[in-house]
């Protein structure tokens, strides 16, 4: 595999799909101020510019409240997806990101070849798994996220690109899959929003074979849904007999985890 090419690859896919084009921070005032100023023109060129903007237009416009994250801690991870999918109020259908690139340059040094097996967890939009899977790089992709909406869009996205990539309602702390049967874990951007994570991280060392890898990165923000110091997720991880590391990538308050599953615990 020609990795620079990969690369070449994925940021024209992201280009051409408009993924990760616009950092949130900026992104959401942004449409914030051009609903309280109604000017149609700006919310056009918003939705021009990143169609996925017209959820977040539609759910401020219809008044419905946003909840502070002390009531969002009170929902169940079921609840809160489901709330997500209803008001298009969570960033999770598309992708907030300035670190793509070198994410993606991440996963395919890990990878060191080509896994049977790609395990997407909270897939989201599935772009990444898709670009995987249609550029052959792993020889089955599955993707699972706990919203209809995005495993809906997820396969929408595999129908248009024949990735053949496969899509699943399901919870990352309940996996659809037998022990050890997967050859690369990729958890991105969900671990704070569940509410029992360590039993995310022990089902994803009860599903990975052994020597299988994990690319595992949240953000850690003081108002994450749930806080994860990230010596507390390598304890769990190490518990789940992956061993792991933290590396850094340039970007902002995201803790970057790179997993290996022993052989046994
Ligand atoms: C911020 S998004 C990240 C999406 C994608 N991984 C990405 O990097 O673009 C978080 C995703 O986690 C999903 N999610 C939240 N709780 C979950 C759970 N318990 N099990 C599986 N997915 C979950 C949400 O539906 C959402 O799609």
């Amino acid at each position: 595999m020609n990795r620079n090419k990969v690369l070449r690859d994925w940021e024209r896919f992201m280009k051409e799909h408009r993924i990760g084009i616009i950092d949130p921070n900026v992104l959401f005032p942004a449409i914030e101020n051009a609903i309280r100023c109604s000017d149609d023109s700006m919310k056009a060129g918003i939705v021009e510019l990143l169609p996925e903007a017209q959820s977040i237009i539609d759910h401020l416009e219809s008044g419905a409240p946003r909840l502070t994250w002390n009531e969002l801690r009170t929902l169940s991870d079921e609840e809160l997806v489901a709330r997500q999918d209803r008001t298009g109020d969570m960033a999770g259908l598309f992708n907030p990101s300035q670190y793509e690139v070198p994410l993606m340059d991440e996963i395919l040094k890990l990878m060191d070849g080509r896994p049977n097996f790609f395990l997407d967890i909270g897939c989201g939009a599935g772009h990444r798994s898709n670009f995987i899977a249609a550029k052959r790089l792993a020889l089955k992709c599955l993707g699972i996220d706990l919203s209809e909406l995005a495993v809906a869009k997820a396969l929408r996205f595999a129908e248009h690109f024949r990735s053949g990539v496969e899509f699943m309602k399901a919870s990352c702390t309940q996996l659809p899959l037998d022990d050890g049967h997967v050859d690369f874990v990729l958890m991105a951007d969900v671990l704070p929003w569940v509410m029992e994570w360590q039993k995310a991280i022990a089902e994803i060392g009860r599903v990975l074979k052994p020597d299988g890898k994990l690319l595992l990165v949240y953000n850690f923000m003081p108002d994450s849904r749930m806080q994860i110091p990230p010596a507390d997720a390598i304890t769990a991880l190490n518990q789940a007999g992956i061993t792991s590391e933290r590396f850094d990538m340039p970007t902002l308050n995201a803790v970057f985890i790179r997993g290996r599953r022993r052989w046994n615990n």
